[in-house]
């Protein structure tokens, strides 16, 4: 029986590198939402001749577009679907990075938390929201939210990471939001967990040329803090894809990592 999945945010990135791994397998049939199919040419070079990739265009702030995703991915799949991975996440760029001292004023401060919330938490809400009748007609009933340490607050502070404020704070929002899809679907045997992938350095699949301004944060980031451990996509992934497939009911409502000792 082929198993179907459904990567949101699957352009570059930790996603585009689900797409990569979960295509090698040849009972799998692998759903890539993007937000724009043309600008997404890492995946479209990684996917040219797989046969199993089914690539779709939906923005998770746009409900309808995932809704019509989702059509889309049921007219292909019977109705069903097994696994969905809910990577979507408003996080790269130096941007991201801006503590609350770093904003010019309140408004600005403002505009990006909403903006950052639309996209990491309420994005979590629309996704599921959309491919819930596709994950009840099939068995599996998986759902994996990228989410991060980086969002709990002792972490935060034992850490002593002031900022990453607007994205720390949506990220936050969207474990509640996990936790509460997870409590709600729990008598339809569901599993529906917050997946944490560690420190990954997702700048090569960064337009053309990568960010080597946010490589570097990274890479200071791996050298000067002992708790954290940069990974590559690749690595950080295999790790994932292995606890997804572990995932049972009695896991459901948990908070799970693909590297124990990395705190990102
Ligand atoms: N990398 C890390 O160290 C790390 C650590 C902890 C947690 N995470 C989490 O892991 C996930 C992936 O992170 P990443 O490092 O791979 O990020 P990334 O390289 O910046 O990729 C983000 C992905 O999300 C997509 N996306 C952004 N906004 C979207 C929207 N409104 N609708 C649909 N897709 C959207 C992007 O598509 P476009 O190409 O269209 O922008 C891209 O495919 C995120 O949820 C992040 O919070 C990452």
């Amino acid at each position: 029986m082929p198993i179907s999945y459904a990567v949101v945010g699957a352009s570059r990135g930790i996603g585009l590198e689900y797409v990569r791994q979960l295509a090698t397998h040849p009972d799998a049939v692998v759903f890539a939402i993007v937000r724009n199919k043309k600008g997404s040419f890492h995946l479209a070079a990684a996917v040219a001749n797989l046969k199993n990739v089914h690539v779709f265009e939906a923005d998770v702030v746009d409900h309808a577009s995932m809704e019509r995703a989702a059509k889309e991915v049921a007219a292909i799949s019977g109705g069903k679907l097994d696994v969905l991975i809910l990577n979507a996440g408003r996080m790269s760029g130096e941007a991201v990075w801006k503590g609350f001292k770093d904003y010019p004023n309140m408004d600005a401060l403002d505009a990006d938390c909403i903006d950052a919330f639309k996209i990491n938490a309420l994005g979590v809400v629309h996704g599921i929201t959309a491919f819930l009748p596709l994950l009840r007609a099939g068995p599996t009933k998986k759902i994996a939210v990228l989410g991060t340490d980086g969002a709990i607050p002792n972490t935060v502070y034992a850490l002593g990471l002031p900022d990453l404020s607007a994205y720390s704070m949506s990220k936050a929002a969207a474990m509640l939001a996990t936790a509460k899809w997870a409590l709600q679907l729990k008598d339809e045997g569901f599993t529906v967990v917050t997946l944490a992938p560690g420190l990954v350095d997702t700048t090569d699949t960064v337009g053309t040329s990568g960010d080597p301004t946010v490589k570097k944060i990274l890479q200071d980031i791996d050298k000067n803090h002992p708790a954290f451990v940069l990974e590559t996509p690749e690595q950080s992934v295999k790790v994932q894809l292995k606890i997804v497939d572990s995932l049972k009911p009695a896991d459901n409502g948990g908070h799970f990592r693909s590297h124990p000792g990395n705190q990102a």
